[in-house]
């Protein structure tokens, strides 16, 4: 990796395609921009659209690694581009947008829907299995070793980087991914959350969850948040032969 380099040229090869004209065919386009200190993929991305080409699309909300919107591959890695500074890379960048989720437009990708179904599927909230909201309920008491425990893989952004780095996924469409497998061990983790093992088990315990993951972590390689993704997913295996032993 090179040393921030001042006025060093960077060259930005971009992936183009627009499924909407697929008549124009997915090339490489190269754009020049000069490197300035402290300069993010998401900043360089920024001149390209206001100095070179407008119609360039790409994603980004927050700038700051918390909307996970702005995930692309960078160099062939998944990443955020926002996250990404210049100085960590050599001149040439290639940029390209996730596999697997919906192409919009050049590096602009749908996720949303990917994730919604995932959602809806693991059925990522609390089941409290209270009928009625009570209001006036004081608020259940938690570990505070646990309450970050659980935070800290609430920190998930939805990015998909773990699934565009994921190889079970190509081979399984219906794969929950490391996104999936982490969002179960945090509902299991939290003593709000009233579902029972057997009823995890019902969600992950098959080749689509847990048993599926070939454990090689390009995902845990990958996740821009650093989250303990091979520990959870040791964690869920774990749980789940205790469950079809205990069954
Ligand atoms: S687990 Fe990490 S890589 Fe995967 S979606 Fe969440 S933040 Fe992104
Ligand atoms: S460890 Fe499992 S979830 Fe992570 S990349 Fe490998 S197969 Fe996918
Ligand atoms: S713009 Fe929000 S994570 Fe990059």
């Amino acid at each position: 990796m090179s040393e921030i380099v001042k006025g060093r040229i960077l060259k930005i090869n971009i992936l183009r395609f627009d499924p909407n004209e697929p008549k124009i065919l997915p090339h490489m386009e190269t754009f020049e921009i000069e490197e300035a200190y402290g300069m993010t993929l998401y900043i360089v991305l920024n001149m390209i659209r206001e100095h070179h080409d407008n119609s360039l699309m790409f994603d980004f909300v927050c700038r700051a690694g918390i909307c996970g919107s702005c995930s692309m591959l960078v160099n062939g890695r998944p990443t955020l581009a926002c996250r990404t500074l210049t100085s960590k890379l050599d001149e040439n960048i290639s940029l390209a947008p996730l596999p697997l989720f919906k192409l919009i437009k050049d590096l602009s990708i749908y996720t949303g829907e990917w994730m919604r179904y995932l959602n809806e599927h693991l059925e990522t909230w609390i089941h409290d299995q209270e009928q009625e909201l009570n209001v006036d309920k004081l608020e259940e008491r938690m570990d505070p070793d646990l309450a970050d425990e659980i935070y800290e893989l609430d920190r998930c952004v939805e990015c998909g980087c773990c699934v565009a780095g994921c190889g079970t996924i190509q081979m399984r469409p219906n794969f929950k991914g490391a996104v999936g497998l982490n969002k179960v061990a945090r509902y299991h983790l939290d003593p709000r959350d009233k579902r029972t093992d057997e009823e995890y088990y019902e969600l992950v315990g098959d080749d689509d969850g847990v048993f599926g993951c070939m454990t090689l972590l390009g995902c845990e390689d990958v996740c821009p948040k650093d989250l303990p993704l091979q520990s959870k997913i040791a964690y869920l295996r774990r749980m789940m032969i205790k469950t079809a032993i205990k069954n």
